[in-house]
Formats: structure tokens, sequence, C-alpha cells
């Protein structure tokens, strides 16, 4: 006969017994930029609804999506150009340089078309990451890197910044193909994830429209919104 230990014969949910910063102690971190308009707290109250459709769903994060890049892309450089108006000559101004973006498969897909409509002329760079339940660590299992990254800027988005796993991972990824300057946008961030995110890639500017309470021990966001690639492409 053997003794056994009980407390090591019960299985651990991930993030059980892991401290989490409170919502106040990442919201004084540099970088970190939450949504209060009023439109996008009016979009994401459907969003977060159970009961809102998987369309509709859809929908709404294409929406959230136009409205993340309205307010990430203001600080963008751009260059003159000259152009003729049907009256006369003019300086004008475009964006400086190429734009990237990209969806973290596969619930970034709705946020990148959303982005798309906001700036049409974007590269698209998609990423296939997916969390492991058991581990909450991300495995690689897709990447379409462009050859040429001479860009102004690249957005990396996902909605969901849970553990901040993926968002890193996603990060190093572009960074390894020499891409300097990286934004991070996302629909809901933990606290936790917030602060990985930012220890890891201090330079990264971090975009959300809400910051949540915390973890579930699973490693899913509260109040959140459940499982975004699910609830977009309707894979209940
Ligand atoms: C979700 C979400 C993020 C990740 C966030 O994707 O879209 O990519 O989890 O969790 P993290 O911050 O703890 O890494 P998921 O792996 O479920 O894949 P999916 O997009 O295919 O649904
Ligand atoms: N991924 C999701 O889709 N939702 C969460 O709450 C956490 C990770």
């Amino acid at each position: 006969m053997f003794e056994t230990n009980q407390q090591e014969d019960q299985p651990t949910l991930p993030m059980q017994g892991v401290a989490q910063p409170t919502r106040a102690e990442v919201l004084q971190l540099p970088r970190v930029f939450i949504s209060t308009h009023p439109v996008m707290a009016h979009k994401m109250t459907m969003l977060r609804n159970k009961n809102t459709p998987s369309a509709q769903f859809y929908q709404l994060v294409k929406e959230i999506g136009a409205l993340l890049a309205y307010e990430a892309t203001s600080n963008l450089a751009l260059q003159e150009c000259v152009i003729e108006t049907p009256i006369q000559q003019m300086a004008g101004q475009r964006l400086a340089g190429g734009i990237g973006v990209t969806p973290i498969l596969r619930a970034g897909l709705g946020l990148a078309e959303g982005f798309r409509q906001v700036i049409p002329d974007v590269q698209v760079w998609h990423l296939g990451l997916r969390r492991d339940e058991r581990t909450l660590q991300p495995l690689e299992y897709y990447n379409q890197m462009p050859h040429q990254v001479e860009m102004q800027i690249c957005y990396a988005v996902d909605p969901m910044l849970a553990t901040g796993g993926s968002a890193i991972d996603a990060i190093n990824t572009l960074k390894r193909r020499g891409i300097t300057h990286i934004s991070y946008i996302g629909i809901i961030a933990s606290p936790y994830g917030i602060l990985k995110l930012r220890q890891a890639h201090p330079d990264v500017d971090i975009y959300a429209a809400a910051l949540d309470e915390c973890l579930n021990d699973y490693g899913y966001i509260m109040p959140g919104l459940g499982d975004a690639g699910d609830r977009q492409f309707g894979t209940y």
C-alpha cells in the first residue's frame, strides 16, 4: 500500500490560485488605452449579451474593430503630396508607408475586417494561434507573414486579451520578422493580460474597448463575452 497526497491528486485548473492585478493597477501602466466612448459602451453591451446571435455578433465585432482602428490610428505619420482639385492644385497629405494588420486566427478575423473598413489598403498577415485550454499556452498552426516588411506600423488584432499568451507570442513573431513598430488592438482585456503584455513588450501600445475584472480559474475573462471565436462563427 502507498500513501497518496490527496492534494496532488486534485486536478488543478490553469489559473487557479494565480495572483491577478486589479483594474486600477493596470490602468496606471504606460501606453494602455481603454475606450471611454459612449458608442463603444453601447455596442459592447450588445456584444456581451449571450442572446445576441452569431450574425449580429460578427457584425458588432466589425463595427467595434472600425471604432478601435479610428482611435488607434490617430497618431499615424503623414506625408505631403500634391493633387489637383477640380479648381486648383493643392498640397494634400496621405498616410506615410504601408500599414499591416495581423489578425490572430480565428477570432481576430472580424476585427481585421472592421480595421479594413477604416483603412482599406492595409496588408493583412494571418497568424493562426490556438490556446491549449489545459495549459493556456498558445500553439501556432498557420503563418502567412509578408516578404516585404517596410511598414510604418503593424496592428496585431485579437478580440480577447486573457492571459496575454497569444498576444505576446504573436508580437514575438512579428518582431522576429523585423517589424519594429507594433500596436495591439483587442476588444476585452483582463488586468492580468494587460500586465503580462506590458511586461513582455513595453514598446507596444495596447488599445482595448473594455477592461474587465479578472480571469476565472479556466482562463476566461469575467464578465467577458464567452468564447469570441465560437460566437463569431457559430461553433458552439
Ligand atoms: C482566444 C482569443 C485569443 C486567445 C486569448 O483564441 O481569440 O487568441 O484565446 O487567450 P490568451 O490571452 O490567454 O492567450 P482561441 O485560442 O480560443 O482560438 P480561436 O480564435 O480559434 O477561437
Ligand atoms: N478566449 C476567449 O474567446 N474568451 C475568453 O474569455 C478568453 C479567451
